[in-house]
């Protein structure tokens, strides 16, 4: 097992070597999930039960006496010889929600246990396959602790032990997710566009089958991207193109395009304080589909696969590009400058026509945290989706329900394409409308100019990408203030559905 890192390494999923409830086996704490009857009482059979008939029936009697119910995230710890046991609830039995149950509640049982214990046992024995399989995912993924910048690390846990489940697929999600979310939280100073393309080049180093090629400054130039030239040009750290290929079918070529602004100051625009506020992680897309394509490689996913990150710093400085600006973009479009701060859709707008003229991509995806406008509609947690085509609508609803990363498709009214042509006297389009009215889905029109013939769709996770919600609004399996790792498996899992048709 090899997993390159940028700053976090995983906890690696394994099976067990013995039975570690009964042996004396090295095993710092046993997670038991526990589901609930229709009326609301945990269901005590199986190996529940046998962990509770052999360690004292203390369940039993939290049970009877003070009312432990096994609700989603309900934790009953107890202390038994050389291990602890933490039986949590997930909620019932019978439920629509049962993978999302089983991830909070399995991510609230781990959580406190990371300072705690080295190696962690999960009894996932009595749960339906597709649960199981969630259980262990969600237990690593709540273990994430991005520790690469303190001096003291805290973070203890190096195993999770459970019985049959695909520990390949289980261990791969797993690493695509911390892979997209050291990228999203890194620091512009540590991984500004050139390192990134440099450290690119040592993580897929171990994938034989990714090619990644790197567009550097002067190239950018000369072959006229001037969404990414101009955004990048007034930052001492200059943009990159990064594309990784990963062809493993004969298939159409599906392109996958990230929104890769390692920090998004709005540039002469100006974001004020608190707007400035994690624009370390305007990033986010990039983050996702990178770890989307770690997931696909690694599986060896019978797919035919092209990622693009363009990458730069919006920065402030006497060569930042200027509200007022014409610019010409990659395709021969030219775009008035509005507003420096909606620089999100210059650099993919080059991008996505990359993909869908030049590398002929069948299918374009980008993700990207694009607006603030998609988080006053739909907040934190959902992304939201822009597509014209509802067959590629239905593929990429499926495996957000399959992978618990939620969206809500939106609109794109063709009545508010006269927005984009309104705003700009001098060229072409405009790169920000003339009212603050749908702020999301001018985004979302302005792209759709870029993607040509290809069946294109748009997720903008501005809310999910930057993630930071605490508690109860957020999966309890994020990392508290960092970002999630937003659509690294939901783009991973798009892509299988796609390329298996
Ligand atoms: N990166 C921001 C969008 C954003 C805001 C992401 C908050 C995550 C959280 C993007 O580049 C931006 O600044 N967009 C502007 C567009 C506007 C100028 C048309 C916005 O949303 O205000
Ligand atoms: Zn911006
Ligand atoms: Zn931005």
């Amino acid at each position: 097992m090899i997993v390159v890192v940028i700053y976090t390494r995983p906890p690696y999923i394994r099976a067990p070597e013995e039975d570690f409830i009964l042996k004396e086996v090295d095993v710092d704490a046993i997670v038991v999930p526990v589901f609930q009857d229709e009326d609301e009482t945990p269901i005590i059979e199986g190996a529940v039960s046998d962990i509770d008939d052999e360690t004292g029936g203390r369940l039993r009697e939290a049970v009877e006496l003070d009312g432990f119910s096994a609700s989603v995230g309900e934790t009953l710890t107890v202390f038994w010889k050389w291990t602890r046991i933490v039986y949590v609830g997930v909620g019932p039995k019978n439920s629509d929600n049962i993978l999302d149950n089983v991830r909070n509640g399995i991510a609230k049982a781990v959580k406190p246990l990371v300072e705690k214990a080295k190696t962690i046992g999960l009894v996932a024995d009595d749960m339906p396959d597709d649960a199981k399989l969630e259980a262990v995912i969600a237990a690593g993924l709540a273990a994430y602790r991005l520790e690469h910048f303190k001096s003291e690390k805290k973070a203890k846990l190096r195993t999770i032990i459970v019985k049959g489940v695909d520990y390949k697929l289980a261990n791969t999600i797993v690493e695509g997710v911390y892979l997209a979310r050291d990228i999203a939280n890194a620091p512009p100073n540590d991984l500004y566009p050139a390192k990134l393309a440099e450290t690119l080049k040592n993580v897929f180093s171990e994938l034989r089958s990714v090619t990644i090629e790197v567009f550097d400054y002067d190239r950018l130039v000369r072959e006229g991207f001037g969404g990414i030239v101009s955004v990048g040009k007034g930052s001492t750290h200059k943009p990159r193109l990064i594309v990784l290929r990963y062809k493993n079918s004969d298939g159409d070529k599906i392109a996958l395009v990230g929104k890769t602004v390692v920090f998004d100051t709005g540039g002469i625009n100006l974001k004020k304080g608190d707007g400035l506020f994690s624009m370390r992680s305007d990033k986010a897309g990039g983050a996702a589909v990178i770890g989307a394509l770690y997931i696909l490689a690694k599986l060896g996913v019978k797919a035919n696969v092209t990622v693009l990150i363009p990458a730069v710093i919006n920065a402030i400085d006497g060569g930042s590009y200027l509200p007022s600006d014409v610019i010409k973009m990659w395709d021969g479009t030219t775009v008035e400058i509005g507003n420096t701060d909606a620089e999100g859709r210059l650099i993919l707008a080059d991008a996505i026509a990359y993909a869908a003229k030049e590398l002929k991509a069948k299918i374009v995806i980008d993700a990207a945290t694009l607006t603030g406008a998609i988080v006053v509609a739909l907040g934190p947690v959902y992304a939201g989706l822009f597509t014209r085509s509802d067959r590629l609508a239905a593929v990429i609803e499926e495996a957000s329900q399959a992978t618990g990363e939620k969206l809500w498709r939106m609109p794109m009214p063709d009545e508010y394409k006269a927005y984009l042509r309104r705003k700009s006297p001098l060229a072409d389009i405009g790169n920000v409308p003339n009212v603050r009215a749908a702020g999301a889905i001018y985004g979302a029109l302005f792209l759709e100019v870029f993607a040509h013939d290809s069946e294109w769709a748009h997720l903008d996770i501005a809310g999910p990408g930057i993630g930071g919600e605490p508690d109860d609004v957020a999966p309890a399996y994020w990392p508290g203030s960092l970002a999630p790792g937003y659509g690294a498996r939901l783009l991973a899992e798009t892509v299988r559905k796609l390329a298996s048709r």
